[in-house]
């Protein structure tokens, strides 16, 4: 039977459209490429995690359609999505050698896709750049809205572009090899994204959630294309992040201070999303900003998910304090924080920095 939610989600951005191909498996890979790019020579950077698992099926299925693929393995991990190895990948891509017209392929998380949508963007003055996410976390948010990146001593994502992809194709074959919290770190994500796709793609994650925990393939297939379609449209009406597109933060302001005040890596990003989405939610219907009973549907949906709706209580709260202060969307006295107000409503409002305690304690609240 054909599952309804594969096929294609498009996204228009600065009058260019690219398509995100949703597909069972590697297959059509190669067919996918060239009915957006000429066949010819391609460049497929991956990682040292990602290669054995899925570097052959990537290969066989771009050779079926036309493509003499070459191959850039980088090591993995975020502490390596840095401008050394960004140097070591633009020296590789011009040993190939790459031309203008040559696609640069990003085979992985969203590290890789960052690291490598970086590189096409910079080396000669731009390739064409196509994303194959092969975690949740990266079919769901990092390969959609042409954001790339690589990390600094000074933070994380500093130095980058923006540089759309000319097709995206999500594997989910490839999700079967990643680890139940790696698949959690995307559905933190995926909850986000239905706090602001509306009623309809809330209530469709609610019935679906069961099936998610359980690794469904068509359950997992309607949240990815619910998460696209609701992360396109967003990215549409504000290709650079001058407006709307800061909603997409929306829980992302505690999120950020949970994992640098537990230390990155220790609490997963999308474990803080929900745990920060959870906090803001909690905090506006307490101040009469978000309709009431909201935040215990949306604690509903993300236990169901299995995700945690509120920290440790040995997490320090005079250091969470001090790192939403200091969050980089600070604006003098004030934090600009994404609120929702019901479901598919969302607003920013600009909070004083003597209210960041309470909005720490909302985040301990049951
Ligand atoms: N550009 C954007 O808009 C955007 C949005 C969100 C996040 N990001 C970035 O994305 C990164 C996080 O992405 P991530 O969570 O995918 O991390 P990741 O790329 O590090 O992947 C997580 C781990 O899973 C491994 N892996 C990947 N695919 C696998 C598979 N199919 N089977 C088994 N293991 C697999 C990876 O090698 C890695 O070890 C961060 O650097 C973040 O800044 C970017
Ligand atoms: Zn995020």
């Amino acid at each position: 039977m054909v599952n309804a939610s594969f096929g294609t989600v498009n996204v228009e951005v600065e009058g260019e459209a690219y398509p995100v191909v949703l597909a069972p498996g590697f297959e059509g890979l190669g067919q996918a490429v060239a009915a957006v790019l000429p066949a010819g020579r391609i460049v497929v950077v991956t990682n040292d995690v990602v290669a054995p698992l899925h570097a052959a099926a990537a290969e066989q299925a771009l050779r079926a359609g036309g493509w003499d693929p070459a191959f850039v393995v980088l090591p993995d991990g975020e502490r390596h999505k840095n401008l050394d190895i960004w140097r070591d990948l633009v020296g590789r891509l011009l040993d190939v050698p790459v031309d203008r017209r040559t696609p640069v392929l990003a085979l992985g998380g969203g590290v890789t896709g960052d690291m490598v949508g970086f590189a096409a963007a910079s080396v000669l003055r731009g390739v064409p750049f196509v994303q194959v996410p092969t975690t949740l976390l990266a079919m769901v948010d990092a390969s959609v809205g042409g954001k790339v990146a690589v990390n600094t001593i000074q933070g994380k994502n500093l130095v980058g572009a923006f540089w759309q992809p000319r097709l995206v194709y999500a594997p989910f074959a490839a999700l079967e090899t990643l680890s139940d919290a790696e698949l959690r770190c995307g559905l933190g994500e995926v909850l986000k994204h239905a706090v602001l796709g509306g009623e309809g793609p809330f209530a469709a994650l609610e019935a679906d959630a069961p099936a998610l925990r359980n690794r469904g393939s068509e359950a997992v297939a309607r949240a990815v294309r619910a998460s696209v379609v609701c992360k396109a449209a967003v990215v549409a009406a504000d290709p650079r992040e001058l407006g709307v597109r800061a909603t997409l933060n929306l829980g992302h302001t505690l999120a950020h201070a949970i994992e640098a005040v537990a230390g990155y890596g220790a609490i997963r990003h999308g474990e803080a999303v929900a745990m920060g989405l959870m906090a803001v939610t909690k905090y506006s219907e307490a101040a009469g900003w978000s309709h009431s009973g909201l935040s215990r549907r949306v604690a509903g949906l993300c236990v169901g998910l299995g995700l945690p709706a509120r920290p440790a209580d040995d997490l320090d709260r005079d250091a969470l304090v001090r790192a939403v202060a200091f969050d980089k969307k600070r604006d003098r006295a004030t934090i600009t924080l994404v609120v929702p107000a019901a479901i598919g409503q969302v607003v920013l409002r600009n909070v004083p920095l003597t209210e960041v305690p309470a909005l720490v304690d909302a985040l301990f609240e049951s």
